[in-house]
């Protein structure tokens, strides 16, 4: 068998080509490529898919999600945000670009933020909690939306690795005043190119995104705020229109590798994904711990499994984010997890014997 990669986009675009193709020959007979009639109807669709009473601002990526939305929130120049201390650089430039000072809590044994914490993060200057639903898995959003509501902070959520994935029957990104959405080609939601979505029940809110992704446009020529250059095209939202109307499969076909991997890995050298009670994970990523991580990467690819690390390298410890004065040893959780985490191969389609040696590989780590 050929190395099975641990994403392959192409796979995803098979299982559709030719309705992708069709709507994209469309879009480009249309003659319209810009916030058009796909962009409109991709945000009805991707709102009412989400939940009742929600509302979605189509963007040009997930970063200018974060970033547009906590904006028109209000959130400026010395505002504190209480974010996870792993995850993706993302979420904090999208709070850093406002002026505004991420704050770091530690995360919980599913790799999401650990609502004990955050109390203790909380000063004057905090205006807002940002959650990120990482990997695919749904926060414990109980305790998290109670201590929002105590102490008059607004509530965020990056959801760009957990489109659908839900906990106790609400989809991520309805919890708070806003969600915020990458359709970055490997997401499980992804297009064919850059786009983002910011979703919300507030339509207020949505309607000043829409205003501001468009240099502050309220119609035609009249520009009302200093806004942004941050729109999707209809290419991409067409695209995404395919995909959606396909995301119930999708999602099943994660779901039926993921639980493979969940009932046929046993190896004491390594840690399964933990799913918290009430959280419906989507699989954006399938990531175990292991305590020799490029040991068992170089064991897996030798056996022919690519693997990969989602992330090397905490946010606090890159240089990008050195001015906020954070060093090794600041949060030792993430720290470990970035030291730990392997992602298994995971995208939209494996076949049964892909899984099944992944699984046999797996299982035969010495350690
Ligand atoms: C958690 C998280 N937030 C934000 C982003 C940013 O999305 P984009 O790459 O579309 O700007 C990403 C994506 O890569 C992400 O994984």
């Amino acid at each position: 068998m050929d190395m099975i990669p641990v994403n392959e986009l192409i796979r995803g675009y098979q299982l559709y080509a030719e309705e992708y193709n069709k709507k994209a020959i469309s879009v480009l007979q249309s003659g319209w490529y810009i916030l058009g009639k796909e962009v409109e109807e991709f945000e009805r669709e991707f709102a009412q898919a989400l939940g009742d009473d929600c509302y979605c601002a189509g963007v040009d990526n997930g970063l200018n999600a974060i970033r547009l939305g906590l904006h028109a929130c209000g959130i400026t120049e010395g505002d504190e945000v209480i974010v996870q201390s792993n995850g993706y650089i993302a979420t904090m430039l999208g709070i850093t670009q406002n002026g505004a000072v991420p704050i770091f809590v530690e995360p919980d044994k599913y790799h999401n933020m650990d609502a004990d914490k955050i109390e203790a993060a909380i000063t004057e200057k905090t205006k807002a909690v940002l959650v990120t639903h990482l990997y695919g898995q749904a926060t414990r959003m109980e305790k998290i939306t109670d201590i929002c509501k105590r102490n008059k902070l607004m509530l965020f959520e990056d959801c760009a690795q957990s489109h659908f994935a839900s906990y106790k029957g609400t989809n991520t990104g309805l919890f708070g005043k806003a969600g915020f959405f990458s359709f970055y080609p490997t997401k499980n939601l992804g297009g064919f190119g850059d786009g983002g979505g910011v979703v919300s029940h507030d339509r207020d809110l949505i309607d000043k995104i829409k205003t501001l992704r468009n240099y502050g446009s309220d119609y035609k020529y009249h520009n009302i705020v200093p806004g942004f250059n941050s729109r999707l095209d209809e290419m991409q939202a067409g695209l995404l229109r395919v995909k959606l109307s396909h995301m119930k499969e999708l999602l099943a076909n994660r779901k039926r590798i993921a639980e493979a991997y969940l009932a046929g890995i046993h190896n004491p050298h390594i840690r399964m994904p933990e799913v918290a009670d009430g959280a419906v994970p989507i699989w954006y990523q399938f990531i175990v711990n292991v305590q020799n991580q490029a040991g068992f990467r170089k064991y897996m690819l030798d056996k022919g499994v690519q693997t990969d690390v989602h992330f090397p390298t905490p946010p606090h410890l890159q240089p990008a984010l050195s001015y906020l004065g954070h060093r090794k040893g600041s949060f030792p959780i993430a720290e470990k997890d970035c030291e730990t985490v392997v992602s298994l191969p995971m995208m939209d389609y494996l076949s049964e014997e892909e899984i099944n040696k992944v699984i046999g590989v797996a299982n035969a780590y010495e350690g």
